[in-house]
């Protein structure tokens, strides 16, 4: 059983993401990290939890011996509209902490890192449709930079040292349990809560900007069937292209429509639209799919119908 560290573990995806990798690998295996406290009483009930700010490497070192780790998901990360708030705080929080992690990966000769990546590390010279999984990066927000910068991190200390660290390129991912950490995607979730509430959403994406997306369950299936394939299946040490479906602001509001009659959605583009102008409208994952089997579950249709019904409980309609 790997001993698992995950840092960020209360954010939205470390908070499912840990869920699941008690389940999987037992309570015992996987403590629970972050600079704030869980709110999420699955996740506070369901194992240990420990204060870690993650730019302090000598505490990460810390609790890595207390617990006897072999493995850290590192999950910290300043997303893309809140990083163009702050560009300084994006590249220490998201650069430093990842080099923290990958040298006491190192130095303590750790199992295996997972790190994630992003669709934002393409940028305005990548190809926008089915964008391949090796061409051009030159990401022009202080994120994509960030995350790109973190890959050649990853694929220098892999080939340097051997440290086995393994990567995804995230799309958009769409999620009930915790609300999203601020990125250009988040009107997908944001969409759902105002449908159920009021029937009525303001999207601050144009209704036609296509984006690669995915529901939570299959990005955690597909981050654990990465970590679980054998070394030598994973013949690339910078991020995969990982995918499931595509769709426009406005198929999505259509979709809702035929669960929630009478909802409507306009369209006010803000600043995040001139970011997601820059990020690939579908992504190419068949190097994922070869490599290590990558397959997702969910469709733009299952997707919906389930969020609808989870977040119907969770807000008591
Ligand atoms: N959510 C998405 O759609 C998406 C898409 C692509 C990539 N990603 C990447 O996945 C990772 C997790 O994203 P998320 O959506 O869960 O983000 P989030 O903002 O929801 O959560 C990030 C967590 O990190 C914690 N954190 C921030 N600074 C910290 C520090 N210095 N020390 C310790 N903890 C700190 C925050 O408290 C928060 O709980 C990030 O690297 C992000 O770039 C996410």
């Amino acid at each position: 059983m790997p001993k698992i560290l995950i840092t960020g573990a209360c954010g939205q995806i470390g908070s499912e993401m840990t869920l699941a990798l008690r389940e999987r690998y037992g309570k015992d295996n996987v403590l629970a990290t972050d600079i704030r406290e869980p709110e999420d009483e699955n996740l506070r009930a369901s194992g240990a939890f420990e204060y870690l700010n993650v730019l302090e490497e000598q505490h990460i070192a810390r609790l890595v011996q207390k617990y006897k780790i072999d493995t850290i998901y590192h999950l910290v990360g300043i997303l893309s509209a809140a990083g163009e708030k702050n560009p300084d705080n994006a590249w220490m929080v998201n650069v430093n902490s990842l080099k923290n992690v990958l040298d006491l990966a190192k130095n303590l000769g750790l199992r295996q890192v997972f790190w994630p990546s992003s669709i934002a590390a393409f940028g305005p010279g990548s190809p926008r449709e089915n964008t391949p999984q090796a061409t051009i990066m030159d990401p022009n927000t202080i994120y994509g930079i960030t995350k790109w910068t973190g890959e050649l991190l990853c694929n220098y200390y892999y080939n340097k040292y051997r440290l086995d660290v393994r990567s995804l390129r995230y799309p958009g991912l769409i999620s009930y349990v915790t609300p999203p950490g601020g990125g250009t995607t988040d009107y997908a979730i944001d969409i759902f809560y105002q449908a159920i509430k009021t029937k009525q959403y303001i999207c601050f994406l144009r209704e036609d900007t296509m984006l690669p997306m995915m529901y939570m369950d299959d990005a955690i299936g597909g981050t654990v069937k990465l970590m679980e394939a054998p070394a030598h299946a994973i013949r690339t040490r910078l991020a995969y292209n990982f995918t499931a479906i595509s769709f426009t602001p406005k198929q999505i509001a259509d979709e809702i429509k035929k669960h929630i009659p009478g909802f409507v959605c306009t369209y006010a583009p803000d600043r995040r639209q001139t970011i997601a102008d820059t990020w690939p409208r579908s992504v190419d994952d068949s190097v994922a799919q070869r490599d290590w089997g990558w397959k997702p579950q969910y469709t733009l249709s299952a997707m919906v119908e389930d969020m609808l019904k989870h977040l119907k409980k969770k807000l008591k309609t």
